[in-house]
């Protein structure tokens, strides 16, 4: 049973330490392969930081948004002192992003720093939407105009794209009408979609996930090496398979929004997770994209296949909606909700049209975009103690890497006005 939420009877990955002697002993020979593994992962690319100096003194708008409630309706439950397990974890992250600029001339993100592009988009609703879908974004037949960032997951944005790590895409629509749920962005025009090239996280109780956010960050090998035993074997488990995920190209690959969200407001709403995956109509008007893996991968590849695609032509995806099934959990992040019993529903077709992306303008604007989950309206509000998390980590992290490199922090309201 996990030591801080109570009672919440789906959660079938917190039972497997209740088995017999020979599961445990299994268990832990599987631990400490994979503490070896990720350990030798986590030396190689975790940059070591140092304690940062200086903060400015003065309230920064982050400091505004208040802690999310929960909603138990939807089967949502609070972690002991979540709330300050998640500030610890946003003055981590800033102090690791100071570091940033004396490393690579100007402050990253903390998390997916690596850009393939950002890349402009329609989002195209689907005109037939069955009653309980059509909410939201979601109006049968309309068209967002989008920006669409993809990404390395890796903290050190130099690393080879042939190395396995998490690919990141995430979507910005605009022009969305409505209040939105930060508190801070209210009137912007955006709902965000962040999505993983996995379908699971790593892990979904806070206080573990401080725990491992120190060692990370921590210069020494002791830590490193206990990383797995902080992330147990599931949690090892996801990391080892987000982390050695390969793709040929960023518009090849299925992407997932890992933790879930609300869909609708009132006794309506309901929990789903989403998901974008590539799609052709044989050639009509979305083409197949089959790249192969470069026989002699340069290190930004990724980038390249996609520059090369674009020039060619476009690529679409689906964007697709998982309603949950009655019994699974929106507290746990790290078990699938098999698409068996929650099957994925289209609700959109993303076309990426032909484009040149790869300019300084306009990497330096992909730089300056933030995605944020609780870039939303309340009919998308982010769900589970993850998500809880983000709306503190999120803005903080943004806000400092948006000082630190004296760039405005501004939401886009179409493609040509930015
Ligand atoms: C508590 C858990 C998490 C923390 C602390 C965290 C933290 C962060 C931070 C600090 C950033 C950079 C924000 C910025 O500078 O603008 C970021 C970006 C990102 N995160 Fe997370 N994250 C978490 C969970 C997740 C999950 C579950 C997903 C799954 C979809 C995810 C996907 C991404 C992606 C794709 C980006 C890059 C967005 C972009 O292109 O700008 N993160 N994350």
């Amino acid at each position: 049973m996990n030591k801080t939420i109570l009672n919440d009877p789906a959660r079938p990955g917190r039972t497997d330490s209740e088995g017999t002697s020979g599961t445990w002993l299994r268990q832990m020979a599987v631990t400490l392969v994979l503490a070896m593994a990720v350990a030798l992962v986590a030396c190689e690319k975790t940059p070591s930081y140092l304690a940062h100096s200086e903060r400015p003194d003065a309230p920064r708008p982050h400091a505004q948004i208040p802690y999310p409630r929960i909603d138990p309706f939807l089967g949502e439950q609070l972690h002991e002192g979540e709330e300050q397990v998640a500030q610890k974890i946003a003055v981590l992250m800033e102090q690791a992003i100071q570091e940033t600029p004396r490393k690579y001339g100007m402050a990253i993100r903390d998390a997916h720093p690596k850009a393939h592009g950002c890349v402009q988009a329609q989002f195209h609703v689907e005109r037939n939407l069955p009653p309980g879908l059509a909410t939201g974004v979601f109006q049968p037949g309309h068209t967002y105009e989008a920006w669409i960032r993809f990404s390395n997951s890796n903290a050190d944005p130099g690393q080879a794209d042939i190395t396995g790590d998490g690919r990141g895409m995430a979507v910005k629509l605009m022009g969305v009408p409505g209040e939105k749920i930060l508190e801070t962005e209210r009137e912007a025009t955006t709902q965000d979609f962040v999505m993983i090239s996995h379908p699971v996280f790593i892990m979904d109780d806070p206080t573990d996930y401080l725990t491992f956010q120190r060692k990370m960050t921590s210069a020494s090998w002791v830590d490193k090496v206990l990383l797995p035993f902080t992330l147990g074997v599931k949690g090892s488990w996801n990391a080892l398979q987000i982390t050695t995920k390969t793709i040929e190209n960023p518009v090849q690959a299925r992407y997932w929004s890992m933790v879930p969200y609300q869909l609708g407001t009132g006794r309506e709403r309901q929990a789903i997770k989403f998901s974008a995956k590539p799609f052709s109509d044989s050639g009509q008007s979305c083409p197949d994209i089959r790249d192969e893996f470069p026989s002699d991968p340069e290190p930004n590849f990724l980038r390249t296949a996609l520059r090369r695609t674009l020039a060619g032509g476009k690529a679409c995806m689906q964007f697709l909606i998982q309603p949950r099934a009655s019994f699974m959990s929106v507290e746990n992040s790290q078990d699938e909700w098999n698409e068996s019993d929650a099957p994925f529903i289209r609700v959109a077709t993303i076309e990426i049209p032909r484009q040149e992306f790869d300019t300084p303008e306009k990497n330096r604007h992909c730089e300056d975009l933030s995605f944020n989950p609780w870039h939303a309206l309340p009919e998308h509000r982010p769900l589970g103690a993850v998500n809880r998390l983000r709306k503190v980590i999120y803005p903080h992290i943004s806000e400092s890497r948006h000082m630190l490199n004296a760039a405005p922090r501004i939401e886009p309201r179409s493609l040509s006005e930015k």
